[in-house]
């Protein structure tokens, strides 16, 4: 069986799954039932100086039935003492020496960094992680996202932590940036030993329209939150995925979104060492970690990995520029008429919405000019008089693979598994990318290189622009 441990800039870790730093992490007694279910490290809820939160604080985006597919919060750092926290670490590192304690921090001057850091050490945590990257509240104080977004600042900040930390320390990076890669960059020049990302994404949830308010409501009014949660996965991964291609970069602690084995092990093929569960927790519990344990196990079994180790970063090189992907594949939509139940909702996407290349057979003359087909090819099969489907007959549409594009969008919204196939039908053989290309001197003019060549000198001759 794979050997879960991971080893996060020389911690080992009994798994890669870790608790973010939030309301599943606010007490011993928590962390402490969230190691006996099985996570491997906890990042305890950011510490700092004493606040207040508000209420309500929360607000979630349902989805049809799925209910909390987003979540936002407004809510602060820890609202308990430092010193009731220290001695719940402490008690927790006792009992679960071989998990991975974080403390998470958010002070404001130097001193307070020094001073916070030397108590979270004397309690035994395994390791640092700064919080620059909380979105609302706090960085109306200049701290969170306020730092984590002014890439000089961060590496001063950082800067202060290293030259008096004795553990890891793991800068936490917001998405709330324009280029991920400058506050991660100032971390790596600072020294950090990790970085971990997201936090939040800044956001408002809603607007009550009986009382003209924001959402969460406190009261008469609302402020931005920051917002997490499935929703969030694609823009984390995204942010990973840049800050992976990094040359030499640190160990990185993916967070956002996660609520599957899958979706861990796609942060850990994008780069991630760890990952860390915040939202699914809050939903679903602590247990959820039983089915991540052991469906990362069995992937690294299935696809002959010893070690979670050997998953991480396996996508990073095929994380590429636009400009350097292949040209020459392609694929056209196929349907699949003995699985179809004919409901067009294909049709209708491709039409309204792509390139008009799906057809419906047994279509009059005077529909399809009503309908404004593009083109309609003379051999759109009657299925129904071919007798294929037993069920859809007349309903099953028809590509038209000569115009079908390959974007995807009838396989996305086509309610039955299986039954639109993107099928490869390659361009050319050879790869050839838009860079390579415009290296070649061939920029798109209509009628390849020799036409380029030719308006080219036109220009030249004509003196223009
Ligand atoms: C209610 C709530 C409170 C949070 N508090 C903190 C915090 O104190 N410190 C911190 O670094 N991140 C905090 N976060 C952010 C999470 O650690 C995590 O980065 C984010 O929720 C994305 O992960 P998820 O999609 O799994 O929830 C909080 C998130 C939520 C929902
Ligand atoms: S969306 Fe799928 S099921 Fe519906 S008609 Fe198209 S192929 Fe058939
Ligand atoms: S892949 Fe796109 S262009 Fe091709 S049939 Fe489907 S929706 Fe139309």
């Amino acid at each position: 069986m794979a050997d879960l441990k991971v080893d996060f800039c020389g911690i080992e870790s009994p798994n890669p799954f870790w608790l973010a730093s939030a309301p599943p992490t606010n007490t011993g007694a928590q962390v402490e039932r969230a190691f006996a279910a099985g996570w491997g490290g906890a990042v305890w809820k950011t510490l700092g100086n004493p606040i207040v939160n508000v209420s309500s604080r929360f607000g979630g985006l349902d989805y049809g039935s799925q209910r909390m597919m987003g979540l936002n919060n407004i809510e602060l750092i820890t609202d308990r003492p430092l010193e009731v926290n220290l001695r719940e670490m402490a008690q927790v590192k006792r009992r679960y020496p071989k998990h991975v304690l974080v403390a998470s921090l958010m002070v404001d001057t130097k001193a307070e960094w020094q001073e916070i850091i030397k108590k979270v050490e004397d309690v035994g945590c395994d390791a640092l992680e700064l919080n620059f990257g909380c979105p609302h509240g706090m960085c109306e104080r200049g701290m969170g996202s306020a730092v984590g977004a002014e890439p000089k600042v961060l590496r001063e900040l950082t800067s202060w932590v290293m030259e008096c930390a004795n553990v890891p320390v793991i800068v936490k990076l917001t998405p709330n940036v324009g280029d991920i890669t400058e506050p991660a960059s100032a971390a790596m020049e600072a020294g950090t030993s990790a970085i971990s990302l997201i936090n939040t994404v800044k956001s408002i949830m809603g607007v009550d329209l009986d009382r003209m308010v924001p959402l969460p409501r406190v009261g008469d009014a609302s402020s931005n939150g920051g917002y997490c949660g499935p929703a969030v996965k694609p823009i984390a991964l995204h942010l990973l995925g840049q800050v992976a291609r990094l040359p030499n970069v640190v160990p990185i602690s993916g967070i956002g979104g996660i609520a599957t084995w899958r979706d861990a092990a796609e942060f850990m093929a994008l780069g991630s060492t760890t990952v860390q569960v915040c939202t699914a927790v809050m939903h679903y519990g602590y247990r959820i970690v039983e089915d991540m344990i052991e469906g990362l196990s069995d992937f690294l079994d299935d696809r002959g990995m010893s070690s979670a180790m050997e998953l991480v970063g396996r996508a990073v090189p095929n994380y590429r520029n636009w400009g350097d992907l292949d040209m020459n594949h392609h694929v056209v939509a196929e349907i699949d008429p003995e699985r179809c139940i004919g409901c067009q909702l294909c049709f209708v996407s491709c039409m309204d919405g792509s390139h008009q290349c799906i057809h419906l057979p047994g279509m009059s003359e005077e529909e399809k000019r009503r309908r404004g087909h593009v083109v309609f090819p003379a051999e759109v099969p009657d299925r129904a008089a071919l007798g294929e489907g037993a069920i859809a007959g007349a309903r099953v549409p028809w590509v038209h693979a000569e115009e079908c594009v390959g974007c995807n969008l009838c396989q996305l919204v086509c309610p039955v598994e299986g039954c639109i196939s993107m099928r490869e039908r390659r361009k050319g053989e050879a790869r050839l990318s838009w860079n390579e290309r415009i290296a070649s001197g061939d920029d798109l003019v209509p009628g390849g290189l020799d036409a380029t060549r030719a308006a080219r000198a036109g220009r030249s001759e004509g003196g223009g622009e």
